[in-house]
């Protein structure tokens, strides 16, 4: 059977294969295309190339899927890179467990799962137990059969090279000439199918703490690379970080996503872009989004990393700015108070307090949108704060969002009831934690709820 395309025939099928099934074929990989088609051709017993071409723009499943799995190259193995997996234990996944609630990461164009379950090895050695109860792995490729090998979790030798067996050992277990995921590691993975250039798929996972996407965007043009990162700028929290492989194409500037030098080329979501007002909705990790629980907070503890949190909280661009900012707010000077913020956030964009000043700042100025968007913003960057939940309350009350200001209610006061009542509320000045649990009762009879019993403690 006739390999080569004529290049109208070619050019015919790069573009269908791009369009419908996102995959790009520049002319550089014309000769891995023409193969490809010609193994379809042969599977499907279709010597007419013209005729295969339309059965594709006619949406022919069995076309689609076979070039599918003719044209994806699913190269991969665990811990490829291994300073990736370096970088998610040592500085994003004590980030992301910092935040409170689940942590979420993401291997995108996950071949036949490799990246995936050694995300999650990596969070298990990482966070211990509550990697168990906490953390989220999902990951997606277009091509359905890689899918189920993923699922499957069973691996060859050649998966393993450059593995320590030592850790081989804990986290398989011998099986048929190979070694399977254990049974610990399984129940917080899942893989699905998602096509990476659709990007107006809702399938798109919300909230993530981490994307891997490497070796997936080498083949794809510049534009493609574009959309796609503004995707994943989409998905990720504030403060979250996109890991792309070493090769991959560098991401233009502008998508809200910011080059971190240092260690390897990792990308991380500022802000600038607009984010989902409630990142964590639609997120197909897992079957509901999870409310934030103050049974589960209590028995898991939020884990540190010293380093990272003293580093953040020490900084000198944002202490001072928001002691400035306070002084004049508290002085009355709402104006010269909120263009410090700004400028201040300009600097540093992830960092609470100057959202949650920016907010009580904004609510006193009767902005309520702006006073919410801020709060939001504070919840979003570091979810155990209560005082960000109280402000994000009163500000969805203003808006007569009532189920929004319900559930920031709910979670203010499982926060403010599992504090110390000894020590200062973090970020709320003055306002100790019986104030604001005062606060919160006043915003609970606003939504109608009964006078609350004396509490206790
Ligand atoms: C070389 S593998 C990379 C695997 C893994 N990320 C790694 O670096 O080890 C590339 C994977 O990207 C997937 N892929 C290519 N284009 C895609 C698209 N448009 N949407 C989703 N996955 C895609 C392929 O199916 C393949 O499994």
């Amino acid at each position: 059977m006739e390999i080569t395309l004529s290049p109208a025939v070619r050019e015919g099928f790069a573009a269908a294969v791009r369009e419908s099934l996102g995959l790009v074929f520049p002319p550089s990989r014309a000769l891995a295309l023409d193969r490809g088609i010609a193994t379809v051709a042969a599977l499907l017993g279709e010597p007419d190339r013209a005729v295969l071409l339309s059965r594709l723009l006619d949406g022919d499943p069995a076309v689609r899927e076979a070039l599918i799995v003719e044209l994806t190259v699913g190269e991969t193995y665990l811990f490829r890179d291994a300073s990736h997996f370096d970088f998610v234990r040592d500085v994003a996944l004590p980030e992301a467990a910092r935040r409170g609630g689940p942590v979420r990461l993401w291997s995108a164009g996950c071949a036949t799962g490799e990246e995936a379950w050694s995300l999650a090895i990596t969070a298990h050695e990482a966070l211990g137990a509550a990697a168990a109860e906490r953390v989220e792995v999902l990951g997606t490729d277009l091509n359905p059969r890689f899918l189920e090998r993923a699922r499957r979790g069973w691996y060859g030798p050649w998966s393993f090279r450059g593995v320590d067996p030592a850790r081989r050992d804990r986290w398989f277990r011998a099986e048929s000439n190979g070694w399977s995921v254990v049974p610990e590691v399984r129940p917080g993975v899942r893989f699905g199918p998602l096509n990476l250039l659709d990007d107006v798929s809702t399938a798109w996972p919300r909230g993530v703490d981490v994307i891997f996407c490497r070796n997936v965007a080498i083949y794809f043009d510049l534009d493609t690379v574009g959309r796609l990162a503004a995707s994943f700028a989409r998905s990720l929290l504030v403060g979250g970080w996109l890991v792309p492989g070493p090769s991959d194409p560098l991401l233009p500037p502008g998508l809200g996503l910011n080059a971190s030098l240092g260690g390897p080329l990792v990308y991380r979501r500022v802000t600038g872009m607009e984010v989902d007002a409630d990142p964590r909705r639609e997120l197909p990790f897992a079957p509901a989004p999870a409310p934030l629980a103050p049974a589960r907070r209590s028995s898991v503890p939020p884990l540190r990393s010293p380093a990272v949190v003293a580093a953040h909280r020490a900084s000198p661009v944002v202490r001072e700015p928001v002691e400035r900012a306070r002084e004049l707010a508290d002085a009355g000077d709402l104006a010269g108070a909120t263009r410090l913020l700004d400028e201040a956030l300009v600097l540093d964009g992830l960092n609470p307090a100057l959202y949650l000043l920016r907010s009580t700042v904004r609510q006193a100025t009767g902005d309520a949108p702006g006073a919410c968007h801020d709060a939001e913003k504070a919840v979003v960057i570091d979810r155990s704060l209560a005082f960000a939940h109280v402000l994000l309350a009163a500000g969805r009350v203003r808006l007569a969002d009532l189920t929004s200001a319900r559930r920031a209610l709910r979670n203010a006061r499982a926060l403010l009831l599992s504090a110390p009542t000894d020590q200062p509320v973090p970020h709320a000045g003055a306002q100790g934690r019986d104030a604001l649990l005062a606060i919160c009762d006043r915003l609970g009879r606003s939504l109608g709820e009964a006078v609350p019993a004396k509490r206790r403690g």
